[in-house]
């Protein structure tokens, strides 16, 4: 971790006009700067820097952001060596400690690297020499593993017993304590034993992008639970967001275009023992934004493969979700559905490489998975199901970056439910406008999409206030008001004085408001100032893109409006949250007969049903 205030100072010592010149031919033309933009063709420069904002911008591809933005993006790096590369350019050196001071954790995660980089060779030693190494052999060839692509993968073999990785490498007390740490043995403290993790199992080695070995994955040879046994979170192994195989398609091809996403190890082996060297797999997780992050940081494309079964398709739909506001113009996601009961690898293998790259040009395009999910969900053939579709679908393409492929998407909207383009973008923006304090007051029974549904409903029938998509638009509704309050703390963390510890601490009754409130508490606990520091003490963590991402978005509002706006948003949340435990309440209340309850439980009840009539 590098200390937030180097990166504030660092960033300060930075002009974006210098750091983009040395890449781009620019010019000047009044103001700014402009030049072709580097991020997509074109002929005529629509690409502008500008001095005074420390920003730039594409008219083109509306590609924008701030000078580290820039280099991440052009030099296709990762926050820290994006970092790293503008220190170098403005002659500061990057600190190795932080304000924490970490050397010591820096020298033990080199530890952990250096014992599983251990344990990894020792297995394969033991797939080459142990007396049982055949069984393991003949199960790695029955499934049609080569020794050239086992090599690549460098997998391994943990012989039966309890202790044989342990007994090798367990030499010191510091090797045992790295051997616990790094989750390749497990220490029962009541009988004071210690043993191997992976026992009688073929060993996968989970690599990250730079090649060293961060994790395992085991699977049972032959039928037995578990079947994959995986390493524990570590120190240096995070779950949610390493990708199975990455290095190794980095290293096996020449240039990579796009990512196949699978679910298996198994999968990402058989389709490169097939000479489909582009598989990455999450390691039995769902995909999370930092998993697309990290493929959209090296290729453009990526193919998620899913089951065709009902489970598959509720996966692929997440994925989708997690996807939409990544999709950038130029960046693409489709959807490919396997035939039932196979998966890659067995496909593959039956079908070879030819028919299953062929299948993989067939893989759906986001827009139609996701036109044709909703429609399978919705009858649009009636007004009320126009009206429902356009309900549920504004609000995710709203998640999608401005651009021409959001537009896209907006336009066939509008084709299907016969609404006009811009009715659907203003009726979704009133639904986003409704938390500005200015804005006629909604009756509270009534509450949050009103707007949408005032513009919705010119010409069409009410729906059905009962209808489930009605509360899982709120949870969108309040996600959204959640991500604003982030987006607005990010630009100016002194927001947060607004309210005190009482009030924030009523949010934490609803789910979704979790980063929001961890915000709010390293504000006020590190008496956080600055935009980037705020960002900076989030490095370590899997939202960090997420929140970078906000920072960097453009900015609506005027910082003058900023105040107004952030109170408008919180106490809008405190609603929302007291009107839901409210329902809860209620729910929970009329469950009791009348005469069961005690007397504080017929008070709530009496307050509620009072509360209720003076709404109406
Ligand atoms: P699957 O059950 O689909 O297995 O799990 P698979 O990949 O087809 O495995 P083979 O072909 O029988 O060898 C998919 C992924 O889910 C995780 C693993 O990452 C696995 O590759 N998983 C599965 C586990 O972590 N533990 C398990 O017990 C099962
Ligand atoms: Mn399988």
């Amino acid at each position: 971790m590098i200390a937030p205030e180097f990166i504030d100072e660092l960033l300060a010592r930075t002009d974006i006009v210098e750091v983009v010149q040395s890449r781009v031919v620019l010019k000047k033309t009044g103001q700014n700067y402009t030049g072709l933009c580097p991020f997509h063709k074109e002929k005529s420069p629509s690409f502008s820097v500008s001095q005074d904002k420390q920003f730039y911008y594409c008219f083109g591809c509306q590609a924008s952001g701030s000078a580290l933005k820039f280099i991440m993006e052009f030099e296709r790096l990762e926050f820290l060596a994006a970092i790293e590369m503008l220190a170098g350019n403005a002659g500061m050196q990057v600190p190795q400690t932080s304000s924490q001071g970490s050397p010591e954790r820096n020298e033990r995660r080199k530890s952990i690297y250096n014992i599983l980089e251990q344990s990894a060779h020792f297995y394969q030693v033991q797939l080459k020499q142990h007396s049982h190494k055949a069984q393991a052999i003949d199960y790695l060839k029955a499934r049609g593993v080569s020794g050239e692509i086992a090599r690549d993968f460098g997998l391994g073999y943990a012989p039966p017993g309890w202790d044989n990785l342990y007994k090798d490498q367990a030499k010191t007390n510091l090797e045992h304590d790295l051997l616990i740490e790094s989750g390749m043995v497990v220490n029962n403290k009541d009988e004071d034993k210690t043993y191997d993790r992976f026992r009688d199992r073929i060993m996968f080695p989970i690599r990250d992008i730079r090649g060293r070995v961060i994790a395992f994955g085991g699977r049972i040879l032959g039928d037995g639970q578990p079947k994959y046994l995986n390493s524990p979170e570590t120190p240096v192994f995070h779950k949610g967001r390493e990708l199975y195989g990455l290095f190794e398609a980095r290293k096996r091809t020449q240039k990579l275009t796009q990512f196949l996403v699978v679910e298996g190890y198994m999968d990402v082996v058989a389709l490169a023992q097939n000479d489909i060297n582009y598989a990455v797999a999450t390691l039995g997780t769902a995909t999370s934004g930092e998993h697309l992050e990290r493929m959209f940081r090296l290729v453009s494309r990526l193919v998620f493969c899913f089951d065709g079964d009902n489970a598959g398709r509720n996966a692929a739909w997440k994925a989708l979700m997690v996807a939409l506001p990544l999709m950038r113009d130029g960046r693409s996601a489709r959807f490919l559905f396997l035939p039932d009961g196979e998966d890659p690898d067995s496909l593959v293998r039956k079908e070879g490489k030819d028919k299953f790259e062929w299948r993989l040009d067939q893989a759906q395009p986001l827009p139609d998975f996701f036109f044709n999910k909703l429609q399978a969900d919705i009858d649009i053939k009636s007004l009320d199901g126009k009206a429902h579709l356009s309900n549920l679908a504004m609000p995710m393409i709203n998640e999608i970056p401005s651009g021409v492929f959001k537009q896209l998407m907006i336009e066939q909207l509008s084709i299907l439910t016969g609404l006009a383009a811009d009715k659907l973008v203003a009726a979704s923006a009133s639904v986003a406008a409704r938390y500005v304090p200015s804005a006629p007051k909604s009756k509270p029974t009534e509450s949050k999409p009103q707007g949408a549904q005032d513009a919705f409903q010119q010409g069409m029938s009410r729906q059905d206030p009962t209808s489930p998509a009605q509360s899982s638009r709120e949870s969108i509704e309040f996600a959204k008001l959640v991500k604003m309050a982030i987006a607005m703390l990010l630009r100016q963390p002194e927001l947060s004085q607004q309210f005190d510890e009482k009030a924030y601490s009523r949010l934490e009754a609803s789910p979704g408001s979790e980063l929001l409130l961890e915000l709010i508490h390293a504000i006020v606990a590190r008496e956080i100032t600055s935009p980037l520091m705020l960002l900076a003490t989030w490095q370590d963590r899997p939202e960090f893109d997420y929140l970078r991402d906000l920072i960097e978005q453009e900015q609506l509002l005027d910082v003058s409006e900023l105040p107004e706006e952030f109170t408008g948003v919180i106490n809008t949340l405190l609603r929302l949250t007291d009107a839901q435990s409210g329902q809860l309440l209620r729910a929970d209340l009329l469950s009791k007969p009348f005469d069961e309850m005690s007397e504080s439980e017929r008070e709530m009840l009496r307050n509620l049903v009072k509360s209720r009539q003076q709404r109406k």
